[in-house]
């Protein structure tokens, strides 16, 4: 630190209120979206087990070896760890509660997670997901489904990101290519860089994730997961795709697309953009028909994924749509010692109106709060001296637009401030 004032942490950042106007706007439009979907909100603790997200996550994922958060409760000398992601807290609390027995559920989540990852420009250590999860369903419906809600969410954010698909088919198949692939990547040690030969035994599979150009050419000519798929994993993937394209939406194939968690099994898919640089995953996620098991609840299929809402923004700024709520409908400006106590009433009937409404604080002339009316981007200045008092009246000045002023009664005010803001919207 260059002073001694208390920064916040690298990677970890502050929403202003302007920030916060447009991040409110975008829970409105996820929220209602979730909702015409049928999906319900769950809220589960940032802080868990740390061996949840080993178990869950996987062993040797970057997440696990160096990303987490973790610590030791003084306490009790137990292990607990922030949470980098929302699979494994959601599968854990619907086992923990016995969410699954009468059927499936469509859940959601949204906060923050903590991944202690190099800061960059899309990339923070405190970061906010929007997470759906819908468990207990195995058809391939239910993954086209989540992807086509996705579509549907982008429309609404004008946004167009593209859609990238693979499948990693299931246990035995995978087993199978891990072997080939831990055979082929032996037969070639002298090309491999140090994370590849530290990952040969443990996770092969991440090896062909590897952004070192050197291990390119090695990793294009590797045996393909695709040769190993078995008739049902490879029938559930054509049916995914079929149904994409009955509903128009556009993919690619990338059968490089491994995902970084290891939980995952058939269906992954990424929406990806070049807007914003390096990170331009914007949503990602898949099929994880193992994971309910493995962390101890009774077999049951799942799919989710998560979007971050950092990049999601970013995107949607790009593309200049405005999320943000405007300012408020009326700031009150008033002086006058009988006009104060009228004004204190109309701010009142205002808000119960339904107005959001700024009364002026702290005094000074009518210039100048009129300045401050201005600089809160109201609508409409609501304007309160005495002699409005004494008839108990306003005087309504637009703000935003050309319109003229007028003078009336408080009911006509408040009706006229109502229906020119829901003009706007
Ligand atoms: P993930 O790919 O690790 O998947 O993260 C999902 C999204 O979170 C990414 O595509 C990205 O938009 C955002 N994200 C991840 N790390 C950061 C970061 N350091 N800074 C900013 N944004 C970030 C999961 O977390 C899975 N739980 C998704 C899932 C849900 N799969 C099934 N259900």
């Amino acid at each position: 630190m260059s002073n001694n004032n208390i920064q916040s942490v690298r990677g970890m950042n502050d929403l202003l209120p302007d920030a916060t106007d447009t991040w409110q706007g975008f829970e409105a439009i996820v929220r209602d979206w979730l909702r015409r979907y049928g999906y319900r909100e769950m809220r589960t603790p940032i802080l868990e087990h740390t061996g949840l997200f080993k178990r869950a996550i996987g062993e040797v994922t970057d997440i696990v070896e160096k990303e987490m958060y973790t610590f030791i409760d003084e306490l009790n000398g137990e292990s607990l760890t922030l949470r980098p992601e929302g699979t494994a807290s959601s599968v854990r609390a619907v086992i923990q509660h016995n969410l699954l027995y009468d059927g499936g559920k469509r859940l959601w989540y949204s906060g923050p997670m903590f991944r202690h990852e190099r800061p960059q420009k899309g990339r923070y250590r405190q970061f906010h997901q929007v997470g759906v999860e819908a468990l207990g369903f195995a058809g391939p419906d239910t993954d086209a489904e989540l992807i086509v809600m996705c579509a549907d969410l982008w429309k609404e954010l004008d946004i167009a990101p593209t859609l990238q698909l693979n499948t990693l088919g299931d246990q035995a198949a995978r087993q199978r290519h891990r072997q080939k692939l831990v055979a082929y990547f032996e037969s070639h040690r002298e090309v491999l860089d140090e994370d590849a030969k530290r990952r040969l035994h443990s996770n092969p599979l991440r090896i062909l994730d590897s952004k070192n150009p050197a291990m390119q050419a090695l990793n294009e000519a590797a045996p393909r997961l695709m040769d190993e798929l078995e008739d049902e994993a490879l029938t559930h993937f054509d049916d995914v795709q079929s149904l994409l394209r009955a509903h128009g939406i556009a993919f690619e194939i990338n059968p490089r697309l491994v995902r970084g968690l290891d939980y995952y099994n058939r269906t992954v898919f990424e929406w990806v953009t070049d807007q914003l640089g390096a990170q331009g995953t914007v949503c990602a996620g898949g099929r994880y028909d193992g994971l309910i098991e493995q962390l101890g609840g009774k077999p049951a299929p799942a799919a989710g994924f998560a979007m971050g809402m950092e990049r999601l923004l970013a995107l949607v700024e790009a593309g200049g749509r405005a999320l943000a709520t405007p300012g408020p409908d009326a700031y009150i400006v008033h002086a006058g010692d009988t006009a104060r106590v009228f004004a204190w009433q109309v701010a009142s009937a205002l808000r119960s109106a339904g107005l959001s409404t700024i009364l002026h604080c702290g005094g000074g002339g009518f210039k100048s709060q009129m300045k401050k009316a201005d600089a809160s981007c109201a609508r409409y200045a609501v304007i309160v001296g005495d002699d409005e008092a004494a008839a108990r009246q306003v005087t309504l000045k637009p703000l935003r637009d050309a319109t003229e002023q007028r003078r009336t009664g408080m009911a006509q005010a408040i009706q006229f401030i109502q229906e020119a803001t829901t003009q706007k919207v």
